[in-house]
């Protein structure tokens, strides 16, 4: 399992709900926290338009390797999106469709299970962090069940309080 926490806090809200989130699952646990990785955006320059592969080499290669069966992004919601490193890690993912689209190269992951945990300080509905997570997911090749691996955390301005615990462990 690989755990992508796109929280600058080691100890934070996020990670609270991680915690959980790993005490109840068994196997290889793989964490990282993001703001800790050098993870660059996507530059636009173009290289997938023409080649296999991304052109830029950083930490994106822990993502790439592709050895984890399940694949849980965690991420406190920042103006009604996930973090800007978590972004920056979607925005690097469009090699995949450049290349299957202009090259007509087909890239293939292995099958995983995703599950996504949000937090927000209000009360807001973070739709906009949902759909980047299900854009990662599906670069990703991983099946991401709303109904039941869905974690979210609203109000913790107010205090932690988990509104709904959905994932089937
Ligand atoms: C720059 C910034 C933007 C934020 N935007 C939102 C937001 O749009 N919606 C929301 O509910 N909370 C927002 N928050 C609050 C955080 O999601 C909240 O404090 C969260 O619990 C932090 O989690 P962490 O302890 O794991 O870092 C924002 C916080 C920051 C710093």
């Amino acid at each position: 399992m690989l755990i992508v926490n796109g929280s600058p806090h080691k100890n934070g809200d996020t990670a609270y709900i991680v915690n959980k989130v790993k005490e109840k699952l068994n196997g290889d646990i793989e964490e990282i926290f993001l703001y800790d990785k050098n993870i660059k955006p996507c530059m636009d320059c173009r290289y997938c338009w023409k080649q296999e592969g991304c052109n830029l080499k950083d930490d994106m290669e822990i993502i790439y390797k592709d050895d984890y069966d399940i694949l849980v992004l965690a991420s406190p919601v920042y103006m009604y999106n996930m973090t800007p490193p978590m972004f920056n890690l979607v925005t690097r993912l469009n090699w995949i469709w450049s290349n299957q689209f202009f090259l007509k190269k087909r890239v293939n992951l292995r099958k995983k299970r995703g599950i996504l945990i949000l937090v927000g300080g209000g009360s807001g509905e973070p739709k906009h962090a949902l759909d980047t997570a299900k854009l990662i997911f599906k670069f990703l090749n991983a099946d991401f069940d709303i109904k039941n691996d869905y974690l979210y955390s609203l109000h913790t301005n107010e205090r932690l309080k988990i509104q709904e615990i959905n994932v089937i462990l």
